[in-house]
Order: C-alpha cells, then structure tokens, then sequence
C-alpha cells in the first residue's frame, strides 16, 4: 500500500471519529419535556426529538428519601453519559409555560400541588389545604395556640363556668 493511499485511510478514520465524538457530544446533554410518568420514578422524556427509553428522573435515595413525581409537560435536562439519548438520566430543567413558577418572593420557599400549599418564610412555615393530617403525638411548645382566633393553650379559660353538672362555656 503506498503511502498516499495510507494517509488517505487515517484521515477518513479521523473524519468518523470526529463525526462520532460530535454525536456524542450533542447528544451528552439535550433540553426536553417528558411525555410519560411512571410510578416507580422514570419518565419518557421528548429531547428535541429524540425520545428516551424509561429513565430515572433524580430524586434523593439514600437514608432520606424523598418522593416529588414529575408531571407530563415540565421541562427537564436529559443526561446521557454514553451518548446514547436513550439512556438517560432526567434533571428538572426549571418553569415552562405548561408550569408556570409559582411564586414570585425572593425570601420564600414555597411548594404547590393543587390547592395545597407549604411555604417557608423568615418566620416560620405556612400551611395551607382543605384538611391537614398529623399522625402520631403532637407536642407543640410556645406561649400561644389558637383556633379561629381563639386561645386554647394551656392557659385559656371558659365563660360560664359553675360548679355542677353545667357544661363550661367556648375557651375565652
Ligand atoms: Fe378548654
């Protein structure tokens, strides 16, 4: 083989490899959206149109553990370490127009599903649904506890209060 024709060979192979490293490359991160959520934590995700196979979407997993399933629609980065957009890892890419943000204080932490909201201000946490559930003992420790604006810590006391069998008044 004379030398012409060897320096031929190499460079078509350096082409391919350039033109597989760039593949590889475009194909390491891509923006997408998921199509598809599953209750064992992956979801299909639509990376410019380039679908990917069942892949995990990130979530804590070790000791602690944490449960927040991804919605059809939101906006993820695909990560694929071979390449291969088919094997993905699934990062949460931030708001987009089918979710938008859903609060605007730079001084709040705040977390919405539906008509449920938990927000974490300067002060202290703010609960809000139609019904809050607490399993197990409650100790609650400070000078105050109200409902409806009314005390009914330790230290409330009743209207109408008579010795006998009367029944006592609303805490006051
Ligand atoms: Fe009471």
């Amino acid at each position: 083989m004379n030398i012409f024709k060897r320096l031929i060979d190499r460079i078509e192979t350096l082409e391919r490899t350039v033109a597989e490293q760039a593949r590889l490359i475009k194909n390491l991160i891509r923006e997408g959206e998921i199509t598809e959520v599953f209750d064992d934590g992956t979801v299909i995700v639509n990376a410019q149109d380039l679908v990917t196979n069942k892949s995990p979407f990130v979530h804590f997993s070790g000791a602690i553990k944490e449960w927040t399933p991804p919605s059809v629609g939101q906006s993820v980065i695909a990560v694929s370490p071979s390449g291969d957009p088919k094997r993905s890892i699934i990062l949460p890419a931030g708001y987009s127009d089918a979710h938008k943000q859903p609060h605007n204080s730079l001084s709040e932490r705040k977390f919405v599903f539906g008509s449920t909201t938990m927000t974490m201000t300067e002060d202290g946490w703010e609960l809000e649904g139609t019904t809050i559930t607490m399993n197990g003992n409650v100790e609650i420790n400070g000078n105050s506890v109200t409902h409806n604006g009314t005390e009914i810590g330790d230290k409330h006391k009743h209207l109408d209060v008579v010795k006998g069998k009367d029944k006592t008044g609303t805490p006051v």
